[in-house]
């Protein structure tokens, strides 16, 4: 019996790249009763391979899904998530949309700007960070904020943002203020493209910030009112604080290492 010939575009990668490659875009595929459907984890797979969607990453999903190179650059360019160029080991995204910027976002983008010697977009020569100045992340309740490889890190300063950074730099471990310890971007990357890698249950997931609604809620006995088939909803469930803000961050406003 003769094997079967390796798919055209995975001649672009090494072998074992590609040997695993193929193995986990089959993986993903599985997931979805139409192979398209498949896309945008496969993108993110690509990301986690080569740190950006790359044309050998373009052409091999394109191939596994029978779709055009044109038809996967379409939704890869639509989508901010996915990068048109090798990204850092981690992206610092600072957040400078209405709430974030009126109470220091802004100032955040300009000093650690500053301080890498980069603009938007771009990545620091060491590979280490790409700067991105990015939308509201619906973490308001703590801003202003910062997310490294969208993890949180709340209630950041200046100082503090250049503090992360220069850890991110040396290669020292930073943990988010409600996640975990953060993993560089091609790890990431293959944890949104469906590969677990145990750490979602890890830090705290809210803050007492965050809460505050449902303490109201509790207090005036008010209820979200119920909708056709579900369970009553629990008064009580997830009023539990999780943590004094930011306790899990090690780069909250004076708190640096
Ligand atoms: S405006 Fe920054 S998180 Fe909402």
């Amino acid at each position: 019996m003769t094997a079967e010939p390796r798919p055209a575009a995975l001649a672009l990668f090494p072998d074992d790249v590609a040997t695993q490659l193929e193995a986990d875009t089959r993986e993903v595929i599985a997931r979805y009763p139409d192979s398209r459907s498949a896309l945008l984890p496969l993108l993110h797979l690509i990301q986690s391979v080569d740190s950006f969607v790359s044309p050998r990453g373009i052409a091999w999903c394109a191939e596994a899904l029978d779709l055009s190179r044109a038809e996967v650059s379409a939704v890869a360019t639509f989508y901010s998530q996915y990068k048109r160029k090798p990204n850092g080991r981690y992206t610092v995204g600072v957040c400078t949309n209405t709430l974030c910027a009126v109470m220091g976002g802004d100032e955040i983008f300009g000093a650690v700007s500053e301080h890498l010697g980069i603009g938007n977009e771009e990545t620091t020569s060491d590979g280490a960070i790409t700067l991105e100045a990015v939308e509201c992340n619906a973490a308001c309740d703590y801003a202003p904020v910062v997310m490294v490889n969208w993890e949180f890190f709340d209630n950041v300063t200046p100082a503090s943002a250049i503090s992360l950074v220069d850890d991110l730099q040396a290669g020292r471990e930073v943990t988010a203020s409600r996640g975990p310890v953060v993993q560089d971007f091609r790890a990431v990357s293959r944890v949104l493209a469906g590969f677990e890698d145990g750490l979602v249950d890890s830090g705290p997931t809210a803050g007492p910030a965050s809460l505050v609604g449902l303490e109201i809620a509790r207090e005036h006995g008010w209820r979200a009112p119920a909708y056709p088939g579900a369970p009553e909803a629990d008064p009580t469930a997830g009023t539990e604080a999780v943590g004094e803000p930011g306790s899990s961050a090690d780069h909250q406003e004076g708190t640096q290492s």
